[in-house]
């Protein structure tokens, strides 16, 4: 609910229209003095300040002026008593929202107070809109593992349970989750995301809940947390097990009541947030080795979703491709690119440790360097770079072989090196690699391995 600051020296004017506001379900504050208002503002964040224009000491458009020098974000009211109209006006355009005249009528007031509310959240939701990368979340793939992905992303979405999204990176965690945000009943409300690795250790908590001016130092004026700000909404905890155990702490409070604490602040603030999670770790091995919390796993884990590594995804790899090619080819304002087929296979072959995001790279500098028309296997030589001889043949020529014969030619490799490293003893080689001696020469034979000293 929406917190409201009163500031007036009426001692009436403080208990009815307090009341009123409280009635209405408001959380309300009242103070009776400029200095007090700017004392107040520090301790929590307001959405809305009532300031009268007569106040004693410090009067409401000096006390304006210094909440706008200070960045105080909360929507302003003015209150005037009666021959101040003019300056009533010379607030609005101080940057007040309106003003109301005393005596105060409720209807009135209301009508005002709902207003300036209103206006308050579209600001805060427009601010949070602009910051959002303005891109297309579409999901593509075909696979089995891609179709599954999608069934159980329509069966979480509206459900509002937490959900706890886990995948090598760049496999499109954060895509899953704003899908799922985007199929929920929360849809309208904001999707904040925060990234747990990205944000300095002693900075975390207040992006998270949020800080009071001068908490710390730095801290020069209200910041609302994520928490906050996600309010109505999803709010998408990344790279979790990148929280220390003392935010985890934190944040398993914020989850069992739904409520947080700024930095520096004196009350709790009610959110009504669905959390999504998401890790690139395996969070049994962290809790095991006690760098998570077992009781936080148990709260963001209720429903599991594993995102798959693309190297699993089959022909998804070159669908992927196309469709990062059209959509680059787009935003660059160039004309699209074909792929041809023995590119295609090469990109389906390669192992891609660095999955979607690092496929999407791969394309983008394909699309600027390659010459022609059609991407050429040649285009993605340096695919090699991360895999020198994976895709050469005994000339040196770049080829996609069947895995059968790829595997041999790994296997005779290693075993003739390891030969060597035995100076040529089976019996040795064979304790090496661990298997028995008869076996070794089976395999040496089927891989056209030459006779070899035998002792
Ligand atoms: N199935 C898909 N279809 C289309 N685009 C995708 C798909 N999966 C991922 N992407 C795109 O690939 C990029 C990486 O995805 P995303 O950021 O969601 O991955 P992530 O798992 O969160 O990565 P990281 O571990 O690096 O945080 C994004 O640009 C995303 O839009
Ligand atoms: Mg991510």
């Amino acid at each position: 609910m929406a917190a409201i600051l009163i500031v007036d020296d009426e001692a009436g004017v403080r208990a009815s229209l307090g009341g009123i506001l409280r009635d209405e379900g408001y959380v309300v504050d009242a103070v009776d003095s400029g200095e007090a208002c700017l004392e107040q503002v520090t301790r929590r964040s307001y959405d809305l300040l009532l300031l009268d224009i007569w106040l004693p000491g410090l009067d409401g458009l000096e006390t304006l002026a210094r909440l706008r020098e200070r960045h105080i974000e909360a929507q302003v009211i003015m209150i005037s008593g009666h021959g101040s109209i003019e300056n009533a006006v010379r607030a609005t355009k101080l940057g007040a929202f309106d003003f109301i005249e005393k005596p105060l009528f409720l209807e009135k007031t209301m009508l005002v107070v709902r207003n300036a509310l209103r206006q308050h959240r579209l600001e805060e939701e427009n601010r949070a809109l602009r910051a959002r990368v303005d891109r297309q979340f579409v999901m593509v793939g075909e696979s089995a593992l891609i179709q599954q992905l999608r069934a159980q992303i329509a069966m979480a979405a509206p459900t509002n349970s937490r959900v706890l999204i886990s995948g090598e990176n760049g496999t499109g965690k954060e895509l899953v989750a704003r899908q799922i945000h985007a199929l929920s009943n929360r849809r309208a409300g904001p999707f904040v995301e925060v990234n747990c690795a990205a944000i300095p250790e002693e900075l975390i908590e207040s992006e998270l809940f949020g800080h009071m001016k001068g908490a710390f130092t730095g801290a020069v004026a209200n910041r609302r947390g994520k928490f906050e700000l996600a309010h109505g909404g999803t709010l998408f905890l990344d790279e979790i097990a990148d929280m220390s155990l003392k935010t985890q702490a934190k944040v398993l409070r914020a989850l069992q009541e739904q409520v947080i604490e700024p930095v520096g602040g004196q009350s709790s603030v009610r959110v009504d947030v669905r959390v999504i999670a998401a890790t690139n770790k395996h969070l049994a091995e962290e809790i095991r080795e006690g760098r998570f919390r077992e009781d936080l796993f148990f709260r963001l884990n209720v429903i599991p979703i594993s995102v798959p590594p693309l190297r699993e995804r089959g022909d998804d790899v070159v669908r992927l491709a196309r469709h990062f090619v059209s959509e680059l080819a787009q935003e660059y304002g160039r004309r699209e690119k074909q792929l041809s087929p023995e590119a295609a296979a090469m990109l389906r072959a390669f192992r891609w440790p660095g999955n979607v995001r690092e496929l999407r790279n791969v394309v983008e500098r394909v699309l600027i360097m390659a010459p022609g028309n059609t991407i050429a296997e040649t285009d993605l030589g340096f695919l090699e770079v991360v895999a020198p001889t994976m895709f050469r043949d005994a000339s040196g020529a770049s080829i996609v072989r069947p895995l059968h014969d790829a595997r041999d030619d790994w296997e005779r490799d290693y075993i003739l090196a390891t030969l060597e490293a035995c100076e040529g003893n089976i019996s040795k080689t064979a304790e090496m690699l661990d298997v028995e001696r008869s076996n070794l020469y089976k395999k040496m034979r089927s891989l056209g391995i030459g006779p070899a000293r035998e002792n």
